[in-house]
């Protein structure tokens, strides 16, 4: 029980409100840790002409920054415009849609007035009038030219600075479509029409989004999203459970913040399944304990999205426990990528928290981690995308997450490397890249350092 006077449908939706596991954010009120990011924003948006591209791992909070950097650099006259991109989006379709949205959203549409009094509208006139539907519109874009004249209208109707935001760039597959957006940006930057873009991608790199077009790549002020930070991910549930007059102890918020892998969608996950346990007590709780918190996350593991744990299903499915134990250990690690050596040691770390176990030697270890690449264990993990002989990852980042939920359950407590040795490719680069947060000092982990049992570099 939680000393609320709500009924259990009054809370759920209160919680909602405070933990959203699968919706981005939409208020900047929420927005955890991303400070940084928000006055890079900001600052780069003086620039005439310049946009954003936000990109990073699937579920890292790019759709949340978006939304909440272009509410706040959106003119106070409107809405800003967004537009989700799915497999068959193309450039005409994006377009024609925030034409339309435009026009939805246009304050001078709703007062009709002036939209008739002498506004030269080539495109829009039509659509405002309903005289042509969305299709329509997407039937007569048909240059890159008709797309800069249509956003020079928008411009017009919409707001005094119109902002779009074209989400989940990555997923339009057709190269040639997003290369024209390049173009686009091109034109708008030379025509001077004032509508600042923000693209959110899954990409590594920009010009892998956008095609080579280096006038247009100088125009994005691009933005890789780190995992979040660990004062960010236990604030999300300690601000959630204050809500409730609940009180969680610092070894229970490092649990979460740590298991969650820095996915704040994890987190929220975790979180709303604690309050779930604690709305079901017995008796009137103010104090998280320890088994609310397993409670939560075997609920939290429960409700994994089928498609995303997949793989890992598969993997550890009707095979000796070796399977299991060699992807928690791929998992404990602050780093993405994995080096054998590394991940061997971490492998010897899960083995001492497994009494009656006996561990692999390192050459039925690799083998072990070779056959978790293959199809029959739905390639769960793979090469390291830095080409580096040896190095492994998960395949995907959020399964890893996963991997660590598990963990958890079985009680093997993963944290990471807290004095990962310095890797060339964790230096911070010219693109001011950096390889996500630092355990805290004076965390405790419980880590107990090991000697390196890996045999020595080839
Ligand atoms: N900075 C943040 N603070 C708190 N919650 C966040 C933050 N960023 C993302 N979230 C939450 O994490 C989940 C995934 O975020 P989302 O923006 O959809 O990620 P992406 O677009 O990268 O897949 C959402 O449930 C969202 O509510
Ligand atoms: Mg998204």
């Amino acid at each position: 029980m939680l000393e609320t006077t709500l009924d259990a449908h009054g809370f759920g939706t209160e919680m909602a409100s405070l933990v959203s596991p699968a919706r981005p954010i939409q208020s900047i009120e929420f927005l955890r840790g991303r400070a940084k990011e928000l006055s890079r924003i900001d600052r780069a948006l003086f620039a005439p002409g310049r946009h954003i591209f936000v990109y990073g791992d699937r579920g890292i909070g790019k759709s949340s920054l978006a939304a909440a950097a272009a509410a706040q650099a959106q003119s106070a006259d409107s809405s800003y415009i967004d537009v989700a991109c799915s497999t068959d989006s193309t450039f005409r379709s994006v377009i024609a849609n925030i034409g339309s949205q435009a026009i939805r959203l246009s304050r001078i549409y709703r007062s009709k007035k002036t939209l008739t009094a002498g506004l030269e509208l080539r495109f829009l006139r039509a659509t405002a009038s309903e005289e042509i539907t969305v299709n329509d519109l997407h039937d007569v874009i048909r240059t890159v030219g008709d797309a800069v004249e249509v956003l020079r209208e928008v411009a017009t109707v919409h707001s005094d600075r119109p902002v779009v935001v074209v989400d989940e760039f990555d997923r339009m597959t057709d190269e040639r479509e997003r290369a024209l957006f390049s173009d686009l940006v091109k034109q708008l930057g030379d025509k001077k029409i004032n509508v600042i873009f923000f693209f959110t991608g899954v990409a590594p790199t920009l010009d892998q989004l956008l095609g080579a077009h280096p006038s247009a790549i100088r125009q994005f002020e691009t933005i890789e999203l780190q995992k979040l930070n660990w004062t960010a991910r236990w604030d999300i549930a300690v601000n959630a459970l204050a809500k409730f007059g609940v009180e969680i102890e610092d070894n229970i918020r490092v649990r979460i913040a740590a298991v969650s892998d820095g996915y704040p969608a994890y987190v929220h996950l975790i979180t709303e399944k604690l309050l779930w346990r604690l709305w079901d007590a017995p008796k009137v709780i103010t104090n998280v304990d320890w088994e609310h918190y397993n409670g939560a996350i075997q609920d939290a593991i429960l409700s994994v999205n089928a498609e995303l744990k997949r793989p890992y299903e598969q993997a550890v499915n009707q095979r000796t426990e070796d399977f299991e134990e060699v992807l928690w250990a791929a998992a404990d690690s602050e780093y993405l990528d994995r080096d054998l050596r590394q991940l061997y040691s971490s492998y010897g770390y899960v083995m001492r928290q497994r009494p009656g176990r006996v561990a692999m030697d390192y050459k039925q270890f690799t083998a072990t981690l070779n056959k978790l690449k293959t199809k029959s264990c739905g390639e769960i993990i793979v090469a390291s995308r830095f080409d580096r002989r040896g190095w492994v990852a998960y395949r995907e980042s959020m399964l890893r997450g996963y991997a660590r939920m598990r963990a958890e359950a079985r009680n093997i407590k993963l944290v990471g490397e807290q004095e990962a040795p310095r890797q060339v490719m964790h230096a911070p680069g010219a693109s001011g890249r950096s390889f996500g947060p630092s355990i805290p000092k004076g965390v405790h982990t419980g880590r107990i350092r090991m000697p390196e049992e890996g045999p020595a570099d080839e």
